[in-house]
């Protein structure tokens, strides 16, 4: 069974409910990293969940909102939001700065291109590579910045931002966004847990100096795809704790259901979308699942959309909360398993092996 573009699954164990083992295969010059990754119980949804999380930015636990984030994450692995917060003038303010600056000629968008670090300019039409039979060319470029760190040995994926030349809009938008997109993190990280039966700040301890990354993405119109390997955003699961995402009116956003379906995300109004990454589904031990997800641009305009993806710290170790089973799952390192993830995904950023 495939599961998105990174993680095959085989069931290996039926008495522990929904274990399957996984082969995440990371080749790297000098190694395969192999992980076990619980399988999530997603069912076959046509609908993706609407909530308001109002009571939960307010700092209350309303019940019935969180049975049914508890639904949405383990049904689904999508869901929008609304009621949440962030101020959608900064939404747009960063709209219009991103368009101007993937408006600028490739050289000058070359001179900030993205280094090891996953921090600057993604190029129209990156390929990635994950293998043989996993190889694909997305028709998106982007714009990257984490957490502004110095330069570290011991720390490889920490390093300054770069920005572009003569535009300070931009700088301001971007930094602006993540502050009051971050704090949104902080609430649903919350939420997640008590959907969870975890105690409210289970996360916050992963969290300590984040690997989130925040982009700004340009998704040139594409009308007539062929293959699911040369479209907007080739089929991928994400890989960190969960993603925050902001897209314009164009729609393009597909999920994939237990039945290899793709099921339309679209647009709605003052909304986020919301999913989890395969670190989440872990974390769940696949209560909560990280769903199979793509980009095609087809409504004949330049699509902007804003994902911030919500990472944790580099230095811990990823194994489930609930229910460990030290026969049927290892625990294993983030930051290694990004690095490699981002390598195989991102060829162009030459992450050194
Ligand atoms: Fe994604």
């Amino acid at each position: 069974m495939r599961f998105g573009q990174r993680v095959f699954l085989r069931p290996v164990e039926k008495s522990a409910g929904y274990w399957y083992k996984s082969l995440l295969q990371l080749q790297a010059s000098t190694r395969t990293l192999i992980m076990t990754l619980p399988q999530s119980r997603r069912l076959d949804f046509s609908e993706i969940p609407i909530l308001d999380v109002g009571s939960l930015v307010a700092g209350d636990d309303d019940p019935t909102l969180i049975n049914a984030l508890h639904r949405a994450c383990a049904d689904v692995g999508f869901l929008y939001v609304r009621n949440h917060g962030v101020s959608m003038a900064l939404v747009e303010t960063l709209k219009e700065s991103a368009a101007t600056f993937f408006a600028a000629p490739v050289a000058e968008k070359m001179k900030i291109v993205i280094d090891p670090r996953i921090q600057g300019y993604l190029p129209l039409g990156y390929r990635s590579y994950e293998g043989e039979n996993r190889a694909g060319t997305s028709h998106q470029e982007g714009f990257w910045i984490g957490h502004d760190r110095p330069l570290n040995s011991d720390a490889l994926l920490d390093g300054p931002n770069q920005w572009p030349d003569g535009q300070p809009h931009l700088r301001r938008a971007m930094l602006l966004y993540f502050d009051a997109v971050e704090s949104l993190a902080r609430v649903l990280m919350r939420g997640f847990a008590l959907a969870l039966g975890l105690d409210e700040h289970r996360f916050a301890d992963f969290f300590k100096k984040p690997l989130t990354r925040l982009k700004v993405n340009h998704y040139p119109p594409q009308n007539t795809p062929t293959a699911d390997n040369d479209i907007g955003v080739v089929p991928h699961s994400d890989s960190g704790g969960f993603t925050i995402l902001w897209q314009d009116n164009c729609g393009g956003l597909e999920i994939q259901n237990k039945n290899g379906e793709w099921v339309g995300a679209p647009p709605l109004e003052e909304t986020f979308v919301i999913n989890l990454g395969n670190i989440m589904q872990i974390w769940s031990n696949g209560r909560f699942s990280s769903t199979p997800h793509r980009v095609i641009n087809r409504s004949n305009r330049d699509r902007y959309s804003i994902p911030l993806f919500v990472n944790p710290s580099a230095d811990i170790g990823i194994r489930p909360l609930i229910d460990f089973d030290s026969n049927h799952s290892t625990t294993f390192n983030y930051g290694t398993y990004q690095r490699d993830l981002w390598r195989q995904t991102f060829p162009v950023a030459k992450i050194p092996a």
